[in-house]
């Protein structure tokens, strides 16, 4: 039996579903703390367990029984290596024989600020004596397409990245790499670095943006300072928005490529917003990534061109 924790959001969506394409329903546990939340995945026959993280007493229940469980990180920032103590501490107890982690791509010598978090939680894992399995996802492409109706409305893209370039991959591909993991043999002990097969920098979203939607938008490269502060103005509290300016700066230091770690690394699929030259799908990894479907986002972007209703503050509804 294989739980997912978080599977009422967006990425847990998605394993469900990549998940059901591997083994039965009846296998499969979501971990969910909103039961309400979870009526979709009820019909997918998946088995629905309440647990929450801020309630340690509620994982033993959510575990009963599970060989493996994938823990998806926490989107309460600054809450979150507590949050997954629970989970690693019920698995723990539990007897599970593999837990699958979704961390953030070169957890261990990352400069961002989101980080800290994610190596704590690694470092719990390894002091647990629970067999684990780092999955160190690069960043959702979802994060830029979704601020492109708030580009389109400002006539820019902002940021404080410089010319850092960005290796995303959709949660989709995140999705079907960890279930990948989460379900093939030998991969205790094992860390996947994830992030899409080619980079780009936000001059080159804004440029895509452009020749997409026949409108001139370009990209403005703020101080750190000055884009927290767009930030701010948007509507978010100040710790996201000091947070999110500091992993756009990490952009421009770090290259969020996976090409610079010693580990393992596996590469998704090209980001459907750029021109595809020649499309590369890499095996170096441990496992090889299979079924990775285009998704029509560029379309998507163009549907929300003609939309162009949404606010600036779309633009970071985004939570890590
Ligand atoms: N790599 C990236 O670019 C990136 C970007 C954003 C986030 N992330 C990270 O990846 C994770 C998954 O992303 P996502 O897009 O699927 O996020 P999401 O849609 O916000 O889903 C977060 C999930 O965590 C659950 N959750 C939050 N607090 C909980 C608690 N106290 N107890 C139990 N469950 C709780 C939520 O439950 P509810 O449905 O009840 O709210 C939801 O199911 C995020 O949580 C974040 O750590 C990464």
């Amino acid at each position: 039996m294989i739980v997912v924790t978080g599977a009422t959001g967006q990425l847990g969506h998605l394993v469900i579903a990549a998940l059901l394409k591997k083994i039965p329903a009846s296998k499969i546990v979501a971990a969910v703390r909103n039961v309400e939340k979870a009526k979709d995945l009820e019909a997918m026959c998946v088995q629905i367990r309440y647990a929450d993280y801020n309630k340690p007493e509620t994982w033993d229940t959510a575990l009963k029984g599970a060989e493996r469980v994938l823990l998806i990180s926490s989107s309460e920032i600054g809450q979150r290596a507590r949050q997954h103590r629970s989970v690693i501490d019920a698995a723990k107890r539990a007897g599970v024989k593999l837990l699958a982690y979704t961390s953030v791509l070169h957890a261990d010598t990352s400069p961002l600020g989101l980080a800290a978090e994610h190596r704590d939680t690694e470092a719990m894992l390894r002091a647990s004596g629970v067999p684990y399995v780092l999955l160190r996802h690069s960043w959702y492409t979802e994060n830029y397409t979704s601020g492109v109706p708030a580009a389109l409305a400002h006539g820019a893209v902002y940021g404080c990245a410089g010319d850092g370039r960005i290796a995303s991959a959709t949660r989709a591909d995140y999705a079907e790499a960890d279930v990948a993991a989460l379900t093939a043999e030998d991969q205790a002990g094992r860390i996947h670095e994830l992030a899409g097969d080619t980079s780009y920098t936000l001059t080159e979203l804004a440029a895509e943006i452009s020749r997409q939607s026949g409108k001139n938008i370009g990209y403005v490269n703020l101080p750190e300072a000055g884009y927290k502060n767009v930030l701010l103005k948007a509507g978010l509290p100040e710790a996201v928005a000091a947070l999110l300016a500091d992993s756009d700066t990490g952009v421009s230091i770090t290259r969020l490529s996976p090409k610079a770690s010693s580990n393992p690394w596996v590469t998704l699929k090209t980001p459907p917003f750029l021109p595809t030259s020649s499309p590369r799908r890499s095996t170096r990894g441990s496992f090889s990534i299979s079924c990775l479907k285009a998704r029509l986002i560029a379309s998507t972007m163009v549907s929300l061109a003609i939309e162009n209703v949404l606010t600036l503050r779309s633009l970071f509804s985004i939570h890590f």
